[in-house]
């Protein structure tokens, strides 16, 4: 099957990027730091990010480059006869999972759109604002009817095609919401709480840290790179052989970061400044920043300008977690693209209602203490990311033949790649060996000193 690449090197940075960031990185991450405890915890986020993230998500490209196959297929083309392809598994049940919660909260971006334009957050108080959220969310219909059209708009681009969709798509609004958040970030840190606010997201204060918080973080870190779920794999597949894997993913992983912590300070500047909680946990972007809005200038403007590019970023990134599901239907259950983008978007669709209706619909969609859309998120990220993530390390550290992994970094020979050695002691021992200390950690077998 001739699979059609991306048109340019910027482009397929920007695909990857628009992957990548997303509602991970502005409505995520500040909510897992704010729930973490703060600066520690990013400490801790970053360097998961560089030792464990940066090189898993290098092998993801390389596996799809080599194979230049789906999730699923690439392990069949790279290990015949094995196994190794569960990860692949895992990693396309993942992207469904994963995409039924991230469009409820896509759809709930719909809404702020809404809201902003109808100019809702003028005169209203924190707790008014906060109540507005929540009832908002709570309600029955209108968030999964904002669900539907997220779906709907994310199978219509992913049906027509790779490239045409996401390459265009990125390639203006990753820079555009790259200089909202930089507004936005320079806005909190001038309002009265601002250096509360650094303070809390940048002071490593270790006696906020707990030993879920590494996890959490791994967990994370595979969440906002889009990694574990073999997108990258995916869109590795379609990646130029003149691509240098190493430094593309080295800008994909500064981008990302970049605008999360951007985007984090100006949450918890304003977190500080209307005396909220920082821990409160999935509704923060959208109790905080509307907050902020009503006092900057042009702020009706901005909150508009906010909400749209939070969608768009939301968008590319539900298109890639689709792309994930309808490659696998096209390439390894021989699906027209057509049928298998039908058929994965409902399929989709579905689970989101239950995820929706759990967060004040119906009381009765609870895993443990945790509601269906938490229970998701949590499983997902934390532990079907992470297993399958790791099971692809494995494979490439042990099973795969180093010669090739060196001659698909070094496109053939064609290009010097000094870092090869780091990159390979990196996933045969740091980062399997990391990934199980977290775990065991985790579940307490390794108590904290
Ligand atoms: N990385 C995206 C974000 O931060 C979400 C996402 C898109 C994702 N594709 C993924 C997460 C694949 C895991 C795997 O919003």
């Amino acid at each position: 099957m001739e699979r059609k690449g991306f048109n340019s090197s910027f482009g397929m940075i920007m695909a990857a990027v628009g992957s990548a960031v997303g509602l991970g990185n502005i409505w995520r991450f500040p909510y897992i730091v704010g729930t973490n405890g703060g600066g520690a915890f990013l400490l801790i986020y970053v360097l998961i990010c560089i030792v464990i993230g940066v090189p898993i998500l290098m092998s993801e490209i390389l596996i799809g480059r080599r194979a230049k196959s789906d999730a699923v297929d690439s392990f069949k083309v790279l290990a015949p006869g094995k196994k190794w392809y569960v990860s692949g598994i895992i990693a396309v049940l993942a992207s469904f999972l994963i995409l039924s919660f991230y469009s409820v909260v896509a759809g709930w971006s719909l809404e702020y759109i809404v809201k902003s334009v109808g100019n809702e957050f003028a005169g209203k108080n924190p707790d008014q604002i906060a109540d507005l959220f929540t009832s908002f969310i709570s309600s029955p219909v209108k968030p999964i009817v904002w669900t539907f059209i997220f779906m709907l708009i994310t199978m219509l681009i992913v049906k027509a095609g790779v490239e045409e969709g996401i390459e265009k798509v990125s390639k203006f609004m990753i820079p555009l919401l790259l200089v909202i958040v930089i507004l936005l970030g320079i806005k909190g840190i001038s309002l009265e709480g601002g250096k509360e606010g650094l303070k809390f997201m940048f002071y490593p204060d270790f006696s906020q840290f707990t030993m879920e918080g590494f996890l959490a973080a791994l967990g994370h870190s595979f969440f906002t790179l889009s990694l574990g779920m073999a997108i990258m794999t995916t869109y590795g597949s379609y990646v130029s052989d003149d691509e240098d894997i190493v430094k593309s993913a080295f800008k994909i992983a500064f981008f990302d970061t970049l605008i999360a912590i951007l985007a984090g300070v100006a949450i918890f500047t304003s977190v500080f400044t209307f005396g909220l909680d920082p821990s409160q946990g999935a509704g923060l972007v959208f109790v905080t920043l509307p907050n902020v809005f009503p006092v900057m200038p042009g702020g009706y403007i901005f909150g508009i300008a906010f909400f749209v590019l939070l969608a768009l970023a939301a968008l590319t990134s539900t298109i890639s977690l689709l792309e994930t599901s309808v490659a696998f239907g096209i390439d390894t259950l021989k699906l027209t693209r057509k049928k298998a983008s039908i058929i994965a978007a409902t399929g989709v669709f579905l689970l989101s209602i239950l995820s929706s209706l759990s967060n004040g619909g119906v009381s009765f969609l609870q895993v443990g203490d945790l509601s269906f859309f938490d229970f998701l998120d949590k499983l997902t990220a934390n532990y079907m990311l992470t297993v399958a993530a790791f099971i692809e390390i494995l494979f490439l550290g042990w099973f795969y033949n180093k010669s090739e992994i060196y001659d698909e970094l070094t496109n053939k020979g064609r290009i010097e790649q000094k870092a090869f050695k780091a990159y390979y002691t990196a996933i045969k021992y740091i980062a399997p060996v990391a990934m199980v200390l977290i775990f065991l950690s985790s579940i307490g077998v390794l108590k904290s000193a």
